[in-house]
């Protein structure tokens, strides 16, 4: 059969013929932003040939309702408006519903008898991904019945001609350490580590992986990316957002799972890493996770000094007033779970000895705004002195991950007039400017790797237990049950974060956080 949706597309991104089912199909995740990216593939004619989705979940419903949920989520939040109907009508023709508890043995039957049945109607033997969508605690039981369903089984080991079976896995994978090895164990029980893809959609975001091109395709930065000329790295993740109605999760998670652990830690490693041999998972995520090894695990009695914790307080955001988070439903009143993160890093390298890495977090803060910044050194001496000379700041390049994403170079410039002054101004790069197109969302460029099979974007385990690693101090130190954990400070909801977090920074940096 003709893929309607490959049309035009790039032939190094064919995709082998793919069926995708989606467990926890009737989530937000799924509607908000899986099937919107399933649908921009299909509009940039990306989506395999013979491609079709099987929805899984409990819900008891039939296919016409399931693709009209999948309908009413695209029209709302597909980047791409309004709905192109014919490219919708291909894409719902394809999809179907299997609805089964995810510990039934004899759904997971059903669902076998209905991927054979599609297969024989293509006529091929397609590969099949499993997207793990629910609640973490279903991720070990939904591996286990896949793979006692046989459907996990490959006709040769991943890289051979044949059928292959993927599992890709949400986030959060484990809750500390100890939880994350669990889950692995868990699921290698099941599968083999080639077929496990971690997800981390970050890594997904157009400039994040731009930073990779950035560092690596430009021969003027390298020489200069490390503690020679790099004074230190600014990384903030912030939103405006609360909690809004994921307060149950969040309330046992906290920032630092749910942000810093794995998005702002990749990033981090992305800015840190040495560059690898070849542009290939394993190459990739070998240096990445040298990078996690080297950061310093932050000393028992140092956590009080090095991380700030906090949480938001009434207060406004886009001139909304908008309520604390101890008052948000569904948070416990006695909470100690922190919205708002500041720390320190330091990593034990070559490249990077005496270049502390700030990295922050927080919701409900003025505004969403994701940026890495690399602050260079200082000119080693000062030759325009006189009125102005306060005002000489270093060389700062900053990585805008969003909202506005680019790439912006700030330098000292002398203002036109007689007198000679010194005044910074930026050099910018502009995605949408440069390229007069939206960046795709992070979904669609790791859900057709996952479908190709190619696991660059995704996290490797080794990874994920360094990052949890690192934090397991923290978690420790923050134990209310130790009777002299540090304070959970509190923020007004609309600024940009505790008084302690600014004096984290002064302690090192007199022009503290970079004014976002
Ligand atoms: C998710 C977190 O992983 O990332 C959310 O669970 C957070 O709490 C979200 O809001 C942020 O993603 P993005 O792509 O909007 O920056």
């Amino acid at each position: 059969m003709t893929n309607p949706f490959r049309q035009g597309s790039d032939d190094s991104l064919q995709v082998e013929p793919c069926v995708l089912v989606i467990f926890g199909a009737t989530g937000d995740l799924t509607h908000r932003k899986l099937v919107p990216a399933l649908y921009n593939l299909g509009v940039d004619g990306l989506l395999p040939a013979n491609f079709s989705l099987v929805g899984f979940a409990r819900r008891d419903q039939s296919d016409e309702k399931f693709r009209s949920g999948l309908k009413e989520g695209v029209s709302k939040f597909s980047r791409r408006k309004p709905l192109d109907e014919g490219i919708w009508n291909e894409f719902a023709e394809h999809s179907f519903f299997v609805s089964s508890s995810f510990d039934d043995a004899d759904g997971y039957e059903r669902l076998k008898s209905k991927l054979d049945e599609m297969d024989q109607a293509a006529g091929v033997r397609c590969n099949r991904v499993f997207y793990l969508a629910t609640a973490p605690s279903f991720f070990d039981t939904i591996a286990r019945c896949l793979q006692q369903a046989g459907l996990l089984d490959e006709d040769s080991q991943g890289t051979g001609a044949g059928r292959k079976a993927r599992l890709i896995v949400e986030k959060p994978f484990g809750h500390n350490l100890e939880s994350a090895k669990e889950l692995n164990t868990a699921l290698l029980q099941s599968a083999a580590e080639h077929q496990i893809f971690r997800i981390d959609h970050y890594l997904g975001k157009e400039t994040v992986q731009n930073l990779l091109v950035f560092r690596f395709s430009n021969g003027i930065f390298e020489p200069i990316w490390n503690h020679k000329y790099i004074d230190h790295v600014e990384i903030s993740v912030c939103e405006s957002i609360g909690v809004g109605g994921r307060a149950g999760y969040f309330d046992t998670s906290g920032i630092m799972r749910d942000i810093v652990q794995n998005h702002a830690f990749q990033l981090l490693c992305l800015v840190a890493m040495e560059p690898p041999v070849a542009f290939e998972a394993d190459a990739v995520r070998d240096e990445k996770a040298k990078v996690l090894r080297s950061i310093r695990r932050i000393p028992l009695d140092q956590v009080k000094n090095d991380v700030v914790r906090a949480r938001y307080q009434t207060g406004s955001v886009d001139g909304e007033r908008v309520q604390g988070y101890l008052a948000e439903d569904g948070v416990n009143p006695d909470s100690t779970t922190e919205t708002y993160v500041a720390m320190e890093l330091s990593l034990d390298n070559w490249r990077w000895a005496g270049v502390p890495f700030y990295v922050r977090a927080g919701k409900r803060l003025p505004k969403r705004v994701t940026e890495i910044s690399v602050h260079f050194k200082n000119v080693p001496h000062l030759l325009f002195k006189g009125e102005n000379v306060q005002s000489l700041r270093p060389n700062i390049l900053s990585f805008q991950i969003q909202p506005d994403e680019g790439i912006s170079f700030k330098i000292s410039s002398k203002p036109p007039g007689p007198k000679v002054r010194v005044q910074q101004v930026n050099m910018d790069f502009s995605y949408g400017t440069s390229f007069g197109v939206d960046a795709p969302e992070a979904y669609e460029r790791l859900l057709l790797d996952g479908m190709r099979g190619d696991a660059t974007l995704f996290t490797r385990n080794d990874e994920i237990e360094e990052a949890w690693d690192l934090l397991e101090n923290v978690f420790a130190a923050w134990n209310p049950d130790t009777g002299h954990a540090p304070p959970v400070f509190g923020y007004e909801a609309g600024s940009w974060g505790p008084a302690a977090a600014d004096e984290l920074l002064l302690k090192r940096i007199p022009q503290g956080w970079r004014r976002l």
